[in-house]
């Protein structure tokens, strides 16, 4: 697709110590155990720290994976849309927390954050950019009611981070689909001040329509079909949406990453969470095609198709 390409040369992760279990949530909420996990695949999340220093954290482990200094990165690109300040960005706190020397900016896409950031990346390296820190961090928390049931259950806090460097050549991206529909914006919002508030029925049943229709549009464009995707790294909002989108897409749910039973929904943090699991767990081999996809609130979307390697 372009003359000059990316490839991940490096991952990491950053969750907040503190586990919460679905029965810690029973405790204080009219919920329990069987309900959250039979809707939506969650058993625990993390909760705690700051976007910032999740983050970091999350930054270093990729950087030291990839064996690069702070130094040779050309940019930190942070998806998140719960930063620390309004002003400034947090990718700032996190360029000089970690003492990159490039440049830093926020991308705030919700929980498709992920996706646009790496494609924001790849098209810095196809005009020139050598080396790219791109990271999902979150920390939902910090705007949730927990008082109330029906989000507090699904949210939880984390990071995750992948190194860009560039090669010469096509590099790793396939082809990629961005969307958004402003006009459902109501759908999931927090107003400053206020708590995350989400219409949950109304984005499933859109949510499952966008990743499908975005992900046989990106396999297409990559000169592919499902069958030919190997590996799934879907954004982690409910495992019910996993389902009914792999079943849809017509490629095996056993092909999809979940980390959603250990994190839940960690916004832009999902996709690199799942995609650092998959690499640790040795699901992705060199050559392998993986499908990236995501939704959230906007309404935004994205997929992406890597062939893994190079
Ligand atoms: O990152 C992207 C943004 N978010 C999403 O993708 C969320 C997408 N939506 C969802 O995941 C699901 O819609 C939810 C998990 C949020 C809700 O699942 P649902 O199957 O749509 O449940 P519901 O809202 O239709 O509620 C079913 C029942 C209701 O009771 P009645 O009216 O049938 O008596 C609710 O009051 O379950 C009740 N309920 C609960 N019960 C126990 C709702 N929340 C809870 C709860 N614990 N936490």
């Amino acid at each position: 697709m372009i003359g000059r390409g990316g490839v991940i040369t490096g991952y990491g992760i950053g969750l907040p110590d503190k586990v919460v279990t679905n029965d810690d949530l029973s405790l204080t909420l009219d919920t329990n155990d069987a309900w959250i996990r039979e809707r939506t695949g969650i058993r625990e999340r993390r909760i705690g720290g700051t976007t910032s220093g999740l983050a970091i954290e999350a930054g270093l482990a990729a950087l030291k994976k990839a064996g690069r200094r702070p130094d040779e990165i050309d940019a930190v690109i942070l998806a998140t849309t719960t930063p620390d300040q309004i002003v400034p960005g947090t990718s700032a706190t996190v360029q000089d927390g970690i003492g990159i020397t490039g440049g830093a900016f926020d991308v705030n896409a919700a929980c498709s954050g992920f996706v646009y950031a790496l494609t924001v990346a790849h098209g810095m390296i196809a005009i020139g950019a050598e080396r790219l820190l791109v990271i999902g961090a979150e920390t939902l928390s910090k705007i949730t009611d927990w008082d109330e049931r029906s989000v507090s259950i699904l949210v939880g806090d984390g990071a995750g981070a992948v190194v860009l460097e560039a090669v010469d050549g096509p590099g790793q991206l396939m082809s990629y689909k961005l969307g958004a529909d402003g006009s459902l914006r109501h759908l999931l919002k927090c107003d400053h001040g206020g708590y995350l508030y989400m219409n949950g029925k109304e984005i499933f049943r859109k949510a499952v329509a966008v990743v499908v229709e975005s992900a046989q549009q990106a396999i297409a464009e990559a000169g592919l079909t499902p069958d030919q995707i190997d590996l799934v790294v879907p954004h982690q909002a409910n495992l019910r949406i996993i389902s009914a989108a792999c079943q849809r897409l017509g490629i095996p749910e056993e092909k999809a990453v979940v980390v959603i039973d250990r994190y839940g929904n960690t916004s832009s943090a999902s996709i690199p969470l799942a995609l650092a699991d998959a690499l640790d767990t040795d699901r992705l081999q060199a050559g392998q095609h993986v499908l990236l996809t995501g939704f959230g609130g906007g309404m935004t979307w994205a997929s992406a198709v890597l062939k893994w390697g190079g």
